[in-house]
């Protein structure tokens, strides 16, 4: 009887300390309750239920299982400050006082009567099918990154172009990079932006750290450091779901990696996982910015989360609060 008492207090104890040492990996906690960021108007959930089961899926893994998956444009930057738009990769530069007067004009026209009416309009119509806006997202990079080598940019000048820009991270970008960084969790940017841009953008902000990957269109200079192409395949808004299949060593290594969180802004950026192959849990998180009304549905259809006119990481921020 003894024994047996003897037995039952050491179990407990057992027990009560493993929770204690693994308690940030069992926790599975209620979205309002627990997770005030949750509470804010901008967030919309579908499933509330399925989220918190997702939740505490990446709970569960800890950071060994962990890995980010992130578009760029308008996700880790933001869309607007102060009622004003932000730039894109591209903006940065078409805004840029170092491009000469005559390309302005010919990018003003450009933009303003191709691109933005046009292009920008099409990526975002919620009318249109992905396979009927294919076609036309080539023809915007096509155009644009014809325009680019046109101009015979200086690699040396982007430095200046960036840090003169209004590009912005979202609110939360240290406390995010800077967390992943410390748990070595790696982050995958994989962006339809301009790669040499991107990364400038996070070297400037300090968040350029060793875990973090950017796969993207990156510029191919001449021998004085001159524009004269891109290297590799386009990538575009569109086909980002052959990603994983085109950097296999990359998410080979993190077979083991196998709860994801994925961060967009696009509907297709929604595929950017696809064609990873062990995915235990994946929470995707979708920032819409425009044309909410039209999309909110679309969105909260797809996307697990969706963040509305949201210039924050806080959401995201929280998850990983309660995973490392
Ligand atoms: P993302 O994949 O990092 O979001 O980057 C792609 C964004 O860049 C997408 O929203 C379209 C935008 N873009 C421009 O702003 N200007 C351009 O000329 C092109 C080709 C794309
Ligand atoms: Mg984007």
């Amino acid at each position: 009887m003894q024994a047996l008492h003897l037995w039952t207090l050491l179990a407990t104890y057992a027990v009560a300390v493993g929770q204690k040492q693994g308690q940030k990996n069992q926790e599975c906690p209620k979205l309002n309750a627990q997770m005030p960021e949750f509470q804010k108007k901008t967030v919309h959930i579908k499933d509330p239920g399925r989220v918190e089961e997702i939740i505490c899926g990446l709970i569960k893994g800890g950071a060994a299982k962990l890995q980010i998956i992130t578009d760029f444009d308008m996700t880790l930057s933001r869309f607007s400050y102060n009622g004003k738009r932000c730039p894109t990769c591209h903006n940065i530069i078409d805004n840029s006082k170092l491009i000469t007067e005559e390309c302005r004009k010919k990018f003003f026209s450009f933009q303003l009567l191709q691109l933005k009416e046009t292009y920008y309009a099409i990526e975002i119509d919620p009318a249109l099918t992905i396979e009927e806006k294919f076609p036309y997202m080539v023809e915007w990079y096509n155009k644009s990154h014809a325009l680019l080598i046109e101009q015979g940019l200086q690699k040396d000048k982007f430095a200046e172009i960036v840090r003169e820009s209004d590009v912005m991270l979202k609110e939360g970008y240290e406390n995010f990079f800077d967390k992943l960084s410390e748990h070595n969790i790696p982050v995958f940017i994989f962006s339809a932006g301009i790669g040499d841009i991107l990364e400038e953008v996070i070297h400037q902000a300090g968040v350029y750290h060793s875990n973090v990957k950017v796969v993207s269109n990156f510029m191919d200079f001449d021998e004085h450091g001159i524009l004269k192409g891109f290297k590799g395949e386009l990538i575009h808004v569109y086909n980002k779901h052959d990603g994983a299949l085109k950097n296999t060593e990359y998410f080979k290594q993190l077979k083991d990696n196998s709860n994801i969180i994925l961060l967009g802004d696009s509907q297709g950026d929604l595929s950017m996982a696809d064609g990873v192959a062990n995915v235990e849990h994946i929470l995707k998180i979708g920032y819409l910015n425009d044309k909410v009304d039209e999309l909110l549905e679309k969105y909260m259809d797809s996307y697990d989360i969706v963040l509305v006119k949201d210039e924050s990481l806080e959401v995201a921020n929280s998850i990983l609060q309660k995973i490392l």
